[in-house]
């Protein structure tokens, strides 16, 4: 259903990890399920996004590379489900973003001035808050419009069904207040937009 204004928001988002059963991609999902109103979230396919090398950027932009671009550039949003490795984001996301970092042509990095919202979700007890923290350090030099209310999902193991649904109610709910709020800061990075 459309906003007051009558947009439909379009956030497009990925998880970092890449194992069918990972508990980030059942986030996501259900995120997708949940997301408010005036909002349709779309999730990107990172699975075949290659390393970073610069040789190959300069060849021109792979396929993935350039959908994963796109996507982004043409999204009022972009959400970010990350693994906590070690104290860090994963790899795969890191890598994704380091490529949204780059600019095409003369067209700008997609990240660059985009709202972006950081999520974890960790079978331990603390949600990767450092995994999160990594996030907000890295992209907080990309774009000024960072959310900076991130989402852990603690012990998610024990929150899914047997098919990977995030099913607990309290995380379900948490979820979809801080894709509300979400909106709202897209929103609200519009207006002041639009009055600067
Ligand atoms: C190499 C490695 C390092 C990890 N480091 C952390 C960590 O620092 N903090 C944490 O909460 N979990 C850590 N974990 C556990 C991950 O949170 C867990 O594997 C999680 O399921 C990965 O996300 P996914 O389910 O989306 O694939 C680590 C797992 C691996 C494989």
């Amino acid at each position: 259903m459309p906003t007051e204004s009558g947009d439909v928001l379009n956030i497009v988002g990925f998880a970092g990890s890449l194992r069918s059963g990972s508990f980030n991609k059942a986030a996501l999902n259900a995120a997708v399920g949940r997301a408010p109103e005036g909002v349709k979230i779309n999730v990107l396919d990172i699975s075949d996004v290659p390393f970073y090398d610069g040789d190959v950027e300069n060849a021109g932009d792979p396929s993935s590379v350039k959908r994963l671009k796109d996507a982004v550039r043409e999204a009022d949003g972009l959400l970010i489900f990350t693994p906590e490795y070690n104290g860090g984001a994963s790899a795969v996301a890191k890598n994704a973003i380091d490529w949204l970092s780059r600019t095409t042509g003369d067209s700008g990095s997609p990240i660059a001035g985009k709202p972006v919202a950081i999520a974890t979700a960790t079978p331990g007890g603390r949600g990767g808050p450092e995994a999160r923290e990594h996030l907000i350090h890295v992209i907080g030099f990309m774009t000024d419009k960072l959310f900076m209310e991130t989402l852990g999902i603690k012990s998610i193991s024990g929150k899914v069904d047997a098919e990977n649904r995030l099913v607990d109610e309290e995380a379900v709910e948490d979820l979809t207040n801080w894709l509300e709020r979400f909106r709202d800061h897209i929103q609200d990075s519009r207006q002041n937009h639009d009055a600067a």
